[in-house]
C-alpha cells in the first residue's frame, strides 16, 4: 500500500496516528535544523517535517529533494507549532521517519503554482505540467462534478444516453468539416460530426423518446476564447414536445445545476425575449441581461441640422451610460479609438454629456444647439450626470457596433457583481439569413429547424420573414445553448432544402436518409444542445473554455504538445490514396 491517507486529509483530530503518504513536492523550505516539505496531490497540501536532531540522515536525504520529486514518506501526525489557516491540512505536520524517492524531476520549466510565471505558449507545451496546478485542477473537477449532476438529472426525467457515431457524412452547422480519409474506400472521405443532429432525430423516429449524450462536436471554424475546434455538447432529444415543453425541462436542467453546484435559486421562470426585439434593444441575439443601457433610436431627433454623417446614415443610435458624465477627455478618445479597431469597425463614436448644471457638452456642439441635444437626452431618459454615446450607420452594423460597446461600458462601469447570473430565452428566430455576398439564404440554426406554422405559406412568397420555432438560452451574454422544434413531414422538410438552394438531386444524395425516415411514421420532435465548456467556463465566472478542457487547442487550433496537425509519412499517404499537392 502506498498510502493510508490522501494530503488533504489528515485533521487535528489524526495526532499521533502512523500515517503512509505520497505525493508530488510542491515546495521545500530549510529553517536551520529543520527542512519541510509541502507535499502535493490533487486532494491537497501536507507538510513534513524533518528535523537533524532527530534523525539527521532522514534530515540530509531530505535536503537534496527538489521540486516535483515524486516520494513516498512513513511518519506520524503532530500538531503544528505555527499553523496555516489557509489550507485544510494547516494544523498537523508529519514528522517522517521513512523517505523513499519514487521517481526524480528536472526542474519544471515554469512555477507550479496556481499564478505561474509561465507563459501561454510554454503552459500548453508542457500541459501535463500546468494541470498539476490548482485552479486547472478545481476547473476538471468542477466539470466532472457538473457532468455527474447533469446525468442525475436527465436520468431522473427518463432520458437515455445513447451513443452516436463519430465518422459520419457532413452535418452542416454552419461551420466547415473536419474530414477523415478511409483506407477502406479509397478516395473517399468520412466527416466528423458538427454535432449529432441528424442521428438524434432519427432515434427519435426509432422511438428512443429521451435521448441524451454528454459529446464531442468537431467544427472548423476560426477559434475565440469561447470556441474549440473539438468542444462537447449536452446534446438532447424529445418526442411529442411542443416548444414550451422543451423549455421546461432544460429551464428545470439549468437550474438544477445552479442549486447544485452555487446555491443559487431561480425562483422566476427565465425571460423570453425575441430576437427581433433582442436585437432592437442591445444589438445582440445573445444578449446580457444583467444591466440596462439599452439602445435608444434617435435619427429623427437629427435631422435638419446638416450634420452630414447622421444625414446619411441610416440608423443612428444612443446609449446613456448613467454617471459617466465625469468620463475624462483621455477616456472617451480611448473609447472612440477603441470603436473604430477593426473587429468592431466603426466609424467614428459621438458623445453628448449631461452636466450637472444642466447643459450639455457634446463632440458635436458645432451642429447641433442645446436644445436639440436636451431632446436626445430626453429621448434616452437621461439625467444629470450621465453619458450619451452615439454611433450611426447601416442598421445592422450599427446595432452590432453599439453591442459592443454596451458590454465594454457595462464592465468598465461596473453595472454588474461577479456570481450575478441573468439567463434569457431568445426565441423565434429567422429561419433563414440572407448571405450578403450571394444572396443565398442559409438555415439560421440548421435546415431541420421547423418554421412557425402560421409562417408556413411565407415560405414561397417571402422566406426571410418566415420566423422558426427555435429557441437559444443565453446567460450574461454567452449562448450557452439553442435548439428547435423539428420538421418531421417529409413535404416541408423538401420545401425547407428548395428555399436553401438544394436541388431534388441534392437534397436527397446528402439528405436521403432522414427523408426516407420520414415516410416511415416520425413523430413530432424537438431538443436543444448546450456547450458543456461553456457552462463550466460561466458558472466559475470566466470567459476562456480551453481552461476547462483538459488538452485543448491553442488559437491556431494546434495541439503543440503532441505537435498535432502534423504530417502524414509516405506510406500512409500511400495506403489512403492521398497525395498532397503542397501547402496552398
Ligand atoms: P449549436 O450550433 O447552437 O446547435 O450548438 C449548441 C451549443 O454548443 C456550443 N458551441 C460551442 N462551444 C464551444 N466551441 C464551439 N466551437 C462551439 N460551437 C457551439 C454553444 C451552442 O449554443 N444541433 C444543434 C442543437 C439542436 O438544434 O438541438 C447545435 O449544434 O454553447
Amino acid at each position: 500500500m502506498y498510502r493510508t491517507h490522501n494530503n488533504g486529509e489528515l485533521r487535528i483530530s489524526d495526532i499521533d496516528k502512523h500515517v503512509k503518504l505520497c505525493g508530488w513536492v510542491q515546495k521545500s523550505r530549510h529553517l536551520g535544523g529543520m527542512t519541510f516539505i509541502d507535499l502535493r496531490d490533487r486532494f491537497g497540501i501536507t507538510q513534513l517535517a524533518f528535523n537533524e536532531n532527530i534523525n539527521s540522515q532522514l534530515w540530509e536525504e531530505a535536503r537534496k529533494i527538489n521540486r516535483e520529486w515524486v516520494i513516498e514518506i512513513e511518519g506520524t501526525v503532530k500538531e503544528r507549532s505555527s499553523k496555516n489557516s489557509k489550507i485544510n491540512t494547516g494544523d498537523i505536520e508529519i514528522e517522517v521517519n521513512k523517505l523513499n524517492v519514487l521517481n526524480k524531476s528536472k526542474t519544471p520549466p515554469f512555477t507550479i503554482e496556481d499564478e505561474s510565471d509561465g507563459g501561454e505558449e510554454l503552459r500548453m507545451k508542457y500541459r501535463f505540467l500546468d494541470l498539476r496546478r490548482d485552479p486547472l485542477q478545481k476547473n476538471l473537477v468542477l466539470r466532472s462534478r457538473l457532468g455527474m449532476e447533469i446525468r442525475n438529472y436527465l436520468q431522473k426525467n427518463k432520458f437515455l444516453e445513447i451513443e452516436t457515431p463519430y465518422l459520419i457524412k457532413s452535418t452542416p452547422e454552419g461551420a466547415r468539416d473536419f474530414v477523415v480519409p478511409s483506407r477502406m474506400n479509397p478516395s473517399e472521405f468520412y466527416a466528423l460530426p458538427q454535432s449529432p443532429q441528424t442521428f438524434k432525430q432519427l432515434l427519435m423516429v426509432s422511438g428512443y423518446d429521451r435521448y441524451f449524450q454528454i459529446v464531442k462536436c468537431f467544427r472548423d471554424e476560426d477559434l475565440r476564447s469561447d470556441r474549440q475546434p473539438e468542444f462537447t455538447q449536452i446534446d438532447c432529444e424529445m418526442a411529442f414536445v411542443n416548444q414550451q415543453d422543451v423549455i421546461n425541462t432544460f429551464e428545470g436542467l439549468i437550474k438544477y445545476l445552479f442549486e447544485k453546484e452555487k446555491n443559487i435559486y431561480f425562483k422566476e421562470d427565465f425571460p423570453k425575449i425575441t430576437y427581433e426585439e433582442a436585437i432592437k434593444r442591445f444589438g445582440s441575439d445573445k444578449p446580457d441581461m444583467r444591466f440596462g443601457m439599452e439602445f435608444h433610436y434617435i435619427k429623427d431627433l437629427t435631422l435638419g441640422y446638416d450634420f452630414k454623417v447622421f444625414d446619411e446614415a441610416k440608423t443612428v443610435i444612443a446609449i446613456c451610460a448613467k454617471g459617466a458624465s465625469t468620463f475624462s477627455r483621455k477616456k472617451i478618445d480611448e473609447l472612440t479609438n477603441w470603436v473604430k479597431i477593426p473587429q468592431i469597425g466603426a466609424k467614428g463614436l459621438i458623445y453628448v454629456k449631461c452636466n450637472e448644471d444642466g447643459t450639455f457638452k457634446s463632440s458635436v456642439d458645432k451642429f447641433f444647439d442645446q436644445k436639440c441635444l436636451s431632446k436626445w437626452a430626453n429621448n434616452c431618459q437621461a439625467e444629470k450626470g450621465d453619458l450619451l454615446l452615439v454611433l450611426s450607420g447601416n442598421k445592422s452594423s450599427t446595432q452590432k457596433q453599439m453591442n459592443e460597446l454596451r458590454l465594454r461600458l457595462g464592465k468598465d462601469l461596473g453595472l454588474y457583481k461577479e456570481g450575478d447570473y441573468q439567463p434569457v430565452w431568445v426565441i423565434d428566430f429567422p429561419l433563414f439569413e440572407k448571405d450578403e455576398e450571394s444572396g443565398k439564404f442559409h438555415a439560421m440554426h440548421h435546415p431541420f429547424t421547423s418554421p412557425k406554422k402560421e409562417d408556413v405559406t411565407l415560405l414561397s412568397s417571402a422566406p426571410e420573414k418566415v420566423r422558426a420555432n427555435a429557441y437559444d438560452l443565453a446567460i450574461n451574454g454567452v449562448e450557452l445553448g439553442g435548439g428547435s422544434i423539428r420538421i418531421h413531414d417529409r413535404n416541408l422538410q423538401e420545401k425547407v432544402f428548395t428555399c436553401l438552394g438544394f436541388s431534388e438531386n441534392e437534397a436527397s444524395s446528402q439528405f436521403g436518409f432522414l427523408l426516407n425516415a420520414f415516410d416511415y411514421g416520425a413523430p413530432p420532435h424537438g431538443g436543444i444542445a448546450f456547450g458543456f465548456d461553456r457552462l463550466c467556463a460561466l458558472m466559475s465566472n470566466q470567459d476562456n473554455i480551453r481552461d476547462f478542457i483538459a488538452f485543448p487547442k491553442n488559437n491556431a487550433g494546434r495541439d503543440t504538445m503532441i505537435d498535432a496537425p502534423s504530417e502524414l509519412d509516405e506510406e500512409q499517404k500511400k495506403e489512403l490514396g492521398i497525395n498532397v499537392v503542397g501547402k496552398i
